[in-house]
């Protein structure tokens, strides 16, 4: 069947959710543009979630997001709307535009709206049985040309696949958060996928100005892959440190050296709770089912059970999990013996500088790092003092770098990934990484 064909009816489940809303906004706003390209085509897109209160919010973001779009692509629209000489300001154009976006889409809260769409994206919850229990309805209601992409970050698709009836035809299509925004779009492909949906999956990506990255069917594929190891490697770091310093402040210590020394946005329990301590252990648990690799934590079982679970508010704003924070910055770190967060106050960083040593070089920042045009030589020169660390900061971080590059090669050497370089260009685009875990730094 012909991709622009496919294009005319597309169907997004779990389209109110996090990622499911980035993923319709790409997809609607592309619909639009071809919608006015292609005047004799009629294109539908269905949105399909369990909550009519989240439709609405989705709908009014499409509509917000369609505005500011228009208000980038004025010379585009003018020649597309050629035509419509009652669109005099840019203003009517803009809103025009944004009407345009909403006449294609459709939400409910039925599958049912799926019946004549040949292309779905699934972004429901990461739940194995929900998601299979959705496709056996999709296979059951959709043409049999249906070709389904899902946004699962952990699950096999030849597991999903063979479970529901969809051989084949299923392809994994790991969008990073915020699917809108994020470049990266990890394309997993099962062995047996139809070259069709191969060839759809990365001519859809190119379209929506991503940057692919080839992933093999293997749990956790190459995100994850090195997330959750990495976040293991920093649970296991917190353990013997523990033994010297207290639980809280090991935690404190092991945050601190992953994002100052190691130049990253965010320190490993940051990140942890960022993504959400239950999505963590949830995808731990995914992989571990598949692969059987010792990918367990008793820790981030126990704070589950005591309702330490991270994520974000509706707004965007960070919740506390393994750490405490205000407006974003964490300032505090949960205690499990008493069930209560210890206060990172001015006398507990002096005691933490105090024990990690001094910043080999407190002019190197993420921040600072991010557009400078010599960040390569600059890194290779501050790595280079970790090779004999001086310090407790140095050797922490020079373990943490060697743990990473360890996973790095591990999920090159267990094909999950085809190379290094598809290691690192995912922990950079997707993780917003410096530089790629398989360096030569420290060699
Ligand atoms: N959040 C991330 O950073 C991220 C990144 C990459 C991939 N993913 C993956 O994307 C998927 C969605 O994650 P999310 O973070 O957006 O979750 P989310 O909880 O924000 O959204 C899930 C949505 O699915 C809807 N849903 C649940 N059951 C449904 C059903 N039966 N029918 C229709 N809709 C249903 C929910 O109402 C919700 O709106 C998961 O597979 C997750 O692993 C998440």
């Amino acid at each position: 069947m012909e991709l622009n064909t496919r294009l005319q009816n597309l169907t997004v489940v779990g389209a109110a959710g996090k990622m499911g809303s980035g993923i319709s906004l790409l997809l609607a706003l592309d619909m639009a543009y071809r919608a006015l390209e292609n005047k004799d085509r009629t294109y539908v897109l269905n949105l399909v979630d369990i909550s009519d209160t989240a439709l609405q919010g989705l709908l009014r973001y499409l509509r917000d997001q369609a505005i500011k779009d228009a208000e980038r692509q004025t010379t585009r629209l003018r020649q597309l709307y050629a035509d419509r000489e009652d669109l005099v300001e840019n203003g009517e154009m803009i809103q025009a535009f944004a009407d345009e976006v909403l006449t294609h889409v459709r939400t409910g809260k039925t599958l049912a709206l799926a019946q004549d769409s040949t292309l779905v994206f699934e972004a429901a919850f990461e739940k194995e049985e929900l998601k299979i229990g959705l496709y056996k309805e999709l296979a059951a209601l959709c043409p049999k040309e249906m070709y389904l992409l899902t946004n699962t970050s952990s699950i096999p698709l030849q597991a999903l696949a063979e479970a529901s009836g969809l051989k084949g035809r299923v392809i994994g299509y790991h969008f990073y958060n915020p699917p809108a925004v994020q470049k990266l779009l990890e394309i997993i492909t099962p062995a047996d996928c139809e070259p069709e949906l191969r060839e759809a999956a990365v001519a859809i990506a190119k379209n929506l100005r991503k940057t692919v990255v080839p992933s093999n069917d293997i749990a956790g594929f190459i995100g994850n892959g090195h997330f959750m190891r990495d976040g293991l490697h920093g649970l296991k770091e917190v353990e013997r440190l523990a033994k010297e310093h207290g639980y809280v402040k090991a935690v404190a210590l092991v945050n601190r050296v992953s994002r100052d020394w190691l130049l990253r946005p965010m320190g490993i329990f940051q990140l942890i709770d960022y993504v959400g301590v239950d999505v963590f252990q949830l995808i731990l648990r995914v992989m571990e089912k598949y692969l059987k690799d010792g990918l367990h934590s008793p820790v981030i079982d126990r704070y589950i059970e005591m309702g330490v679970k991270g994520g974000q508010t509706s707004s965007g704003a960070q919740k506390d999990g393994i750490l405490q924070y205000e407006k974003g910055q964490p300032v505090g770190v949960f205690d499990p013996d008493t069930k209560s967060y210890v206060k990172i106050d001015e006398a507990w960083t002096k005691e933490s500088d105090a024990l990690l040593g001094a910043h080999p070089d407190p002019s190197m920042t993420w921040k600072g790092l991010q557009k400078d045009s010599e960040r390569e030589a600059k890194l290779r020169a501050y790595f280079a003092g970790f090779k004999n660390p001086s310090t407790l900061g140095m050797q922490l971080a020079a373990d943490y770098l060697r743990a990473s590059k360890a996973v790095g090669q591990r999920l090159v050497a267990d094909g999950v990934a085809h190379r290094d370089e598809d290691v690192n260009q995912v922990l950079m685009l997707g993780f917003f990484h410096l530089y790629g875990p398989i360096n030569s730094y420290l060699d």
